[in-house]
């Protein structure tokens, strides 16, 4: 999979990257990042991205013009599956939606700032509008790398087994169950006596017993 990130702080989205299970996604191939720095693209001396909004009002509205120039440029270069324009007032991000997302091949991110982007763009190229929850962050940096690291977690090869994404919670509509590791007593707290017995089946059973319970005290609303 192949991600371009156009945003107008793109230094702001390098570590998660080059850390952990993303950086071993990058270096093994998976997952290829790039950054696009939209002032490159941005108009006059001053490389100006944004301008003050038609009507009124406070804050500043990002162009039409660089951010379609920098689109443009990469659809030149190959076909996107998404142009994804993160902003708040897009859909919420949930398992689904990563795991849709996960099976594209080519998608572009674009971080919003200031007030917004100019209307037109959304007619022009952006295919999805994604929020990473109902909070406005100072800008879509974080939540591209949110969006980044719930996408790229799940694409073949990067998790192993022991962090098989099929277990997360969410995946099959319900939390997750409790964990435990050694030692099996811990001041007074003793490990559930059915994960010592060594009887999957029951094991099994009970973890899924436990998952149900967790998510009705939780997350009721995941169950109906
Ligand atoms: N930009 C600002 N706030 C955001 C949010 N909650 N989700 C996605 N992009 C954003």
């Amino acid at each position: 999979m192949r991600i371009d990130i156009i945003s107008v702080l793109p230094e702001l989205m390098a570590s998660p990257f080059q850390t952990s299970i993303l950086k071993r996604a990058v270096d093994k191939g998976v997952a290829e990042v790039h950054f696009h720095q939209l002032r490159d693209f941005g108009l006059g001396k001053h490389r100006q991205v944004d301008d003050e909004p038609y009507g009124g009002g406070a804050g500043m509205v990002m162009m039409v013009e660089p951010i379609d120039k920098c689109i443009s440029e990469l659809k030149t270069q190959r076909t996107y599956d998404e142009v994804i324009y993160l902003t708040p007032d897009g859909q919420t991000l949930n398992q689904k939606i990563a795991n849709t997302l996960s099976l594209k091949k080519n998608l572009i991110f674009l971080c919003g700032h200031y007030k917004g982007i100019d209307q037109r763009l959304r007619e022009l190229h952006i295919t999805k509008e994604i929020s990473i929850g109902d909070y406005v962050l100072t800008g879509g940096e974080l939540a591209a790398c949110v969006l980044a690291d719930a996408v790229i977690r799940l694409l073949p090869g990067v998790l192993n087994d022991e962090q098989s994404a099929l277990t997360d919670s969410f995946q099959d509509d319900l939390l997750s169950p409790p964990i435990y590791t050694r030692p099996a007593t811990y001041r007074g707290l003793s490990v559930p006596e059915i994960l010592l017995s060594g009887n999957s089946k029951k094991i099994e059973d009970w973890l899924h017993e436990q998952a149900v319970k967790i998510t009705a005290e939780k997350r009721p609303d995941m169950l109906q």
